[in-house]
């Protein structure tokens, strides 16, 4: 079950329901004929655009800003915690943008929300790492998560991952190539060779101003 929210955040919600849906990742309790709540992606957005997902979106800065830049594409946004999730979708109502959408659940439930071979892309932008072996399944490159965002991804779809964290890159990048993708670039220093259309993250900041060299990679599925 999802926790009382807070009355301030409720109102909040309340305000951005158009923009934020929540849903409990805890529906695996339910079986599996009841887990399925698919979205309508032409109805949601009331286009047929392509959609890109962003999968722990934190307060929203990247997909807010891709949706700004990309008026013919639509993002939805994912991230689990709702006092995090909410910043976003109000940063997306202030700028009265219709082609972004956030779900405020887990990864672990997409296939549920979302039409198989729906989604154009995926954002993976400074995951947690978990560096704990025993958490590893937590990790959004696991190889779990990989095969949701197969069942999501339409043919020729791609995942752009960013991260600090260099033993998770190497984790992340070894389990893309184990389970079937192929890692089309990558670099370990980004910002060495700095793509124009990059959009910095609230955490790609944070970890640039300490020096700290950002990895990057994109991953495709395997003909
Ligand atoms: C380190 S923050 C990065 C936030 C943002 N992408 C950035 O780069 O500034 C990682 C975010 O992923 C969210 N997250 C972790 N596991 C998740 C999951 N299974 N599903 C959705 N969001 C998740 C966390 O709540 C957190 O907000």
């Amino acid at each position: 079950m999802r926790m009382r929210r807070k009355k301030n955040l409720e109102t909040r919600f309340e305000k951005c329901k158009w923009i934020v849906l929540s849903k409990s990742t805890n529906i695996y309790r339910l079986p599996e004929s009841e887990r399925y709540d698919v979205q309508d992606l032409v109805k949601l957005f009331s286009n047929n655009n392509p959609v890109e997902l962003e999968i722990g979106c934190g307060c929203g800065n990247f997909i807010v800003e891709k949706a700004k830049r990309n008026s013919n594409i639509n993002y939805i946004g994912v991230e689990l915690i709702d006092n995090v999730i909410i910043t976003a979708g109000e940063k997306a109502e202030s700028e009265s943008l219709e082609n972004v959408r956030f779900f405020n659940c887990g990864a672990e439930i997409l296939q549920y929300l979302l039409p198989k071979n729906s989604i154009s892309n995926i954002y993976l932008n400074f995951s947690c790492p978990y560096p704990k072996k025993q958490y590893e399944n937590h990790r959004l490159t696991y190889k779990y998560f990989l095969e949701i965002y197969k069942f999501l991804l339409k043919k020729g779809g791609k995942i752009y991952q960013k991260t600090d964290n260099d033993a998770f890159f190497e984790y992340s990048y070894n389990s893309f190539i184990e389970n079937g993708f192929i890692i089309e670039n990558y670099t370990t220093d980004l910002y060495s060779n700095l793509p124009s259309d990059n959009i910095a993250t609230e955490y790609e900041e944070k970890f640039v101003s300490l020096g700290k060299n950002i990895n990057s990679l994109v991953a495709k599925q395997e003909e």
